[in-house]
């Protein structure tokens, strides 16, 4: 009997215990995340989207050298900024204007979450995560390397919650969206860029401490090409 007890209290000081390690896996509270403010992107470029187009080639080595914050700004915007203040509509379409999608940026400075409303970062660690992140990403060098890679994980629910089996799609759709205005915005900067799509999800969230309803689904990796 007391063998059962004993037993059955192992079992559920287990049980607790796994449940408190799925909990752990969650960022930091956004009120203890650090915010830094972005400077304003330009409306206004000096290359056509025609040359950008035929520019765009995947880059998978980079130069280890930082991006400006100008550049980090512009590329966030062009992917998830306000552009109709009124409607609160972004740079990528979404179906049904759900706005599925977070935006994860990955520096040797740390990890930041894109806040769309204020178009401004919230510094959630100061950790390079990069080596973590190319380990989920099957060891792939230019996760390694890029001077940022962008992480778009999904929360499938805002899309599910109007769209219901139809809404995998969109938002698979929608990041794709997303990873091409980042595409041709790096070209537009003089930059290069890989979209990343061989990696483990579970891995990549843990890598990064994603809230357990954020599920990375692409990473598009950017940097000046070495
Ligand atoms: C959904 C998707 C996933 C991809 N995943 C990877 C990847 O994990 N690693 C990589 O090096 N390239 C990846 N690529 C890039 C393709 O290999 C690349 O686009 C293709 O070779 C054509 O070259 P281009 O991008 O220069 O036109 C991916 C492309 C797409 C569309």
């Amino acid at each position: 009997m007391k063998k059962r007890t004993v037993l059955l209290a192992s079992l559920g000081a287990l049980v607790l215990f796994s449940l408190v390690m799925v909990d752990c896996r969650s960022a930091p509270p956004q009120e203890l995340a650090e915010p830094v403010d972005l400077p304003e992107p330009q409306k206004e470029g000096t290359m056509s989207v025609e040359e950008a187009i035929s520019k765009r080639r995947s880059v998978r080595r980079f130069a280890d050298r930082e991006l400006s914050i100008e550049q980090v700004s512009q590329l966030a915007w062009a992917a998830q900024g306000i552009t109709d203040p009124q409607r609160g509509f972004r740079a990528a379409p979404s179906a049904g204007a759900t706005y599925p999608l977070e935006l994860y940026l990955v520096k040797s400075d740390g990890t930041y979450h894109y806040i769309p409303a204020e178009h401004r970062l919230m510094r959630l660690y100061s950790e390079d995560v990069r080596g973590p992140l190319a380990d989920a990403a099957l060891g792939q060098a230019a996760v390694r390397e890029a001077a940022l890679n962008v992480v778009i994980a999904a929360v499938f629910e805002r899309t599910r919650a109007r769209y219901g089996s139809r809404a995998d799609v969109y938002v698979y759709t929608e990041a794709g969206h997303v990873a091409e205005n980042l595409h041709l915005q790096a070209v537009a900067l003089g930059l290069g860029s890989v979209p990343i799509g061989a990696f483990r999800k579970a891995a990549v969230a843990e890598a990064l401490g994603l809230p357990q309803d954020h599920e990375p689904i692409y990473i598009i990796s950017i940097g000046y090409p070495r």
